[in-house]
């Protein structure tokens, strides 16, 4: 699915409570600083326009929300959603958040972690610069607490097969437990998740779904 432009966010707003960039985070994680208080964390990958980051952070009050989206231009646009909210909830950090979650994320400590219609890269030899490769699905499943749960969704079948396949065969403590293909319409405009899940569900095209949740470590 091709993307549509999205008008930049005038220098004149200020987003500085709810966007930061790579180079400006502190090390390691402080969640002081990025929230105005300590809750658990949930991470989205590829946040976009930032359709899910506002629902499920208005949704969700005792949790904490950073999207990452690698689009400056996007990064600023999904923040700017997050303006003129009583909850200080939820951050957009312009990054590739497969650096994020190396660098700056420590082991078992995110709740969640959601990914919507991640970039196909359609040409095999592409598909190495997928964001759910080996390695960022191992590193996913290292920075999940215990039944913390990774969500992924997608409109590429292909994609969600292989996937499945790859946590299968490198992330074996992520416990596929609900799977879902479906073109269902939401009943109100406000249930679509995100943007691209919009888009594909109004152009009749099936959503596939899966959430996987970390098995308990016992030590
Ligand atoms: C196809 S769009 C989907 C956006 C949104 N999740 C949705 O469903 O509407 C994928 C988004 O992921 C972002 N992205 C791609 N690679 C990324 C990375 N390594 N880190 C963070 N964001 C990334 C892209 O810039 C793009 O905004």
């Amino acid at each position: 699915m091709s993307r549509r432009s999205i008008k930049s966010i005038s220098s004149d707003v200020d987003i500085s409570g709810i966007f930061r960039r790579y180079s400006e985070l502190s090390f390691p994680i402080d969640s002081g600083i990025l929230f105005d208080c300590g809750r658990p964390i949930e991470l989205e990958i590829g946040s976009g326009k930032g359709r899910f980051l506002r629902r499920i952070s208005d949704e969700i009050l005792d949790r904490n929300f950073i999207g990452t989206e690698v689009s400056l231009k996007y990064a600023r646009y999904a923040a700017s959603r997050l303006l003129n909210r009583s909850c200080g909830n939820a951050v957009v950090i312009c990054c590739d958040a497969a650096r994020l979650l190396e660098e700056w994320i420590p082991d078992n400590f995110l709740y969640g972690v959601h990914v919507y219609f991640p970039d196909p890269w359609w040409k095999r030899s592409h598909r190495k610069r997928r964001i759910l490769r080996a390695e960022v699905l191992q590193l996913i499943e290292r920075r999940l607490i215990s039944d913390g749960i990774l969500h992924f969704r997608t409109d590429v079948e292909e994609y969600y097969q292989s996937t499945l396949e790859l946590i299968s065969q490198h992330a074996l403590s992520l416990d596929i437990f609900d799977v879902n293909v479906s073109e269902n319409l939401p009943e109100d405009e406000s249930d679509y998740n995100t943007n691209f899940e919009r888009r594909t569900i109004l152009n009749g095209e099936k959503v596939y779904r899966a959430k996987f949740k970390k098995k308990p470590i016992f030590q």
